[in-house]
């Protein structure tokens, strides 16, 4: 999707006007002059919800449609993003060239002192829009294959107003490719991507947005002593990596915050089998690693002033002959012993790894784990928030507050002492299975054991938002959580 600006709506062919309820009013006028005729009936048909299209056609001259879109009851930039996204499913195949958002000086966003955030939406909506989610779908010509038509975007304003909404547009773009990119990872099955294809996307990514990054092969592990990441990949015929990823800001003192990522890209469950049905939602058992990823793209495009690691283990958890079992015990890269209840709760131990990895070799000033850890979260919180764990009240405030501004929101549970003999073993240092109750809770408190008492560590369990209805398809896809919560929380600290 191509994005260009104009000082005038002259040319346009596809004249889109864009208005919340109370625009409805004041926005008919201009509408009857811009089709020269009176439009009666039309406020009774078209009530401006979000999301609501209606298409007015022109019998003569350059402008042959005006479209009327709707941001429900306010115009913010998230009503925008989800009009613009619906703008181009539902008509993306239809439309073709471009489409001209009138935000000129009569239209009544003009006013808005939140135009350029309006933008960022409105181009975010409609990158997510143009999202394809048939990667693998051969047959061309059927109703779900055709083509997007819709190739550009014109954002037509006053000159003085179009440099900042060039740069918010361009906001929007990078965040939502990344976003695409990520949907990609979680869309792709098990048999597509494997770890190492995980790595090869991610020097790809480094590459392509100036980040470094370093792959850490299987003897690289093993010579690392990673017994919890090598414990989960022993079933399995493709080889785990590790991989550390690292954006460096210009400026002094710059904050080094760490993420790490849940890689696993298909879990089974092991020997401790998952049920069949909707196994196969598994394939999206690496939305943390992912999330990590989209991140340090967003922090290398925006050349964010701080300095992100980002730890990416990776291996998929499957049965074979050298699979772990239950009862086997794991030394993991801090020396901590884990007596494996089971082998399902594996995305901990590989998390274990990365996290005793991260704080030992980097120091970092804030430590961020993000993974689709615990069934037991999605329980609790369901789809519209992502579970969030620190015993660090101003690290849980920070995140809260970038989860309402990037509407990708998080919810804090408990972390208590109280939760921790749950995870008592006999045998070892402790296990990786606490019980029903408090399955999320306990998780996260497996994973504190492994962050050596660092005082700005946070685990968010992102089991429910990272997958599900995107609007993408019938079923449940990729979501693109993670990038724009965690690129809010970044520049709340700059
Ligand atoms: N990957 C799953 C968690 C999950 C469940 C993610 C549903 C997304 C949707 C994780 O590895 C897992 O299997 N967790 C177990 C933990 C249990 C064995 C302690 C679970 O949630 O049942
Ligand atoms: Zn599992
Ligand atoms: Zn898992």
């Amino acid at each position: 999707m191509n994005i260009f600006y104009h000082k005038t709506t002259e040319t346009a062919e596809n004249l889109l006007i864009a208005m919340c309820e109370a625009h409805l009013p004041v926005i008919l006028p201009l509408l009857e002059e811009k089709v020269g005729n009176k439009l009666a009936g039309l406020e009774a048909d078209f009530l401006a919800k979000e999301g609501e299209i209606r298409t007015l056609y022109l019998a003569s001259g350059t402008l042959r449609r005006v479209i009327l879109l709707g941001l429900g009851k306010e115009a913010t930039a998230l009503s925008m993003q989800k009009a613009a996204f619906s703008l181009v499913k539902k008509l993306g195949k239809k439309v073709e060239g471009s489409i001209s958002l009138d935000l000129m000086d009569y239209s009544p966003l003009r006013d808005a002192d939140k135009l350029a955030s309006l933008v960022e939406g409105f181009v975010r909506g409609a990158h997510l829009g143009a999202y394809d989610v048939g990667l693998f779908k051969t047959e061309a010509g059927t109703p779900d294959r055709k083509a997007i038509k819709l190739t550009g975007i014109n954002i037509c304003a006053a000159a003085e107003k179009l440099k900042a909404l060039e740069a918010a547009a361009w906001r929007g773009r990078e965040i939502a490719l990344s976003q695409c990119n990520i949907m990609d990872l979680l869309n792709l099955p098990g048999n597509k991507l494997f770890p190492e294809d995980f790595a090869q996307k991610a020097i790809e990514s480094g590459k392509a947005c100036g980040y470094e990054v370093s792959i850490m092969d299987k003897a690289a592990i093993q010579a690392a002593g990673m017994g919890a990441l090598l414990g989960v990949n022993q079933g399995s015929a493709a080889p785990p990596v590790f991989m550390i990823l690292e954006h460096k800001g210009v400026g002094e003192n710059l904050k080094k915050v760490a993420l790490v990522g849940k890689g696993v890209t298909f879990d089974t469950g092991g020997v401790s089998i998952k049920p069949s049905t909707n196994m196969y939602y598994m394939k999206s058992d690496m939305g943390g690693a992912a999330a990590v990823l989209g991140t340090m793209e967003l922090a290398a495009k925006l050349k964010l002033p701080v300095h992100l690691i980002g730890i990416i283990p990776a291996t998929d958890n499957k049965l074979g002959e050298n699979a772990i079992v239950p009862g086997d015990v794991l030394t993991s890269y801090s020396g901590i012993t884990i007596e494996v209840e089971d082998t399902d709760a594996e995305g901990r131990l590989i998390l274990a790894d990365g996290l005793s990895y991260v704080i030992q070799n980097h120091q970092p000033d804030v430590v961020i784990d993000l993974a689709t850890l615990t069934g037991a979260c999605v329980m609790a919180l369901g789809y519209h928030a992502a579970g969030m764990f620190t015993a660090n009240d101003e690290l849980a405030a920070a995140l809260t507050a970038a989860g309402q501004s990037a509407h990708e929101r998080v919810w804090r549970l408990p972390l208590w002492d109280d939760y921790a003999p749950q995870l008592h073993s006999d045998v070892a240092d402790i296990k990786n299975y606490g019980g029903r109750a408090a399955g999320a809770v306990t998780a996260a408190k497996f994973l504190e054991k492994f962050t050596h008492k660092h005082p700005a560590w946070v685990h968010l369990d992102i089991a429910g938002v990272a997958f599900g209805d995107a609007g993408q398809g019938k079923g449940k896809t990729g979501t693109g959580y993670g990038p724009a919560l965690l690129l809010a929380y970044l520049e709340s600290l700059i």
